[in-house]
């Protein structure tokens, strides 16, 4: 556990997040971990936030402010 918890309405980003799109698999997923690490493999699709380095912290960082400019948050996850 740990991700960041945020949930963001990405319909905008429909081309990215939706069928067939290059970031299909982050949808309805909490991806922090996947995010800090750049990567898509489906191992890192997780919101442990476990073992990663100040620099992956600052990637995730920057996600964040990326999103929270781009996407509206609808919802929080709580546990
Ligand atoms: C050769 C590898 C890659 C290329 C050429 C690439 C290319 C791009 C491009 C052109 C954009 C759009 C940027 C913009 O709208 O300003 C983008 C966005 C994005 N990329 Fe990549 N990418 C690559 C790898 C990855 C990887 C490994 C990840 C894994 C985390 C990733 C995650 C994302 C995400 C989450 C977005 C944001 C989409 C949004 O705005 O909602 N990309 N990528």
């Amino acid at each position: 556990m740990g991700g960041v918890g945020r949930v963001y309405d990405v319909s905008t980003g429909k081309s990215f997040y939706g069928p067939g799109g290059p970031y299909a698999m982050f949808a309805g997923k909490d991806t922090s971990r996947a995010l800090a690490k750049m990567s898509k493999n489906n191992d890192d699709i997780s919101p442990s936030l476990v073992d990663l380095s100040n620099k992956e912290i600052g990637v995730l960082n920057d996600w964040e402010n990326k999103f929270q400019a781009k996407y509206p948050v609808v919802a929080r996850v709580l546990n």
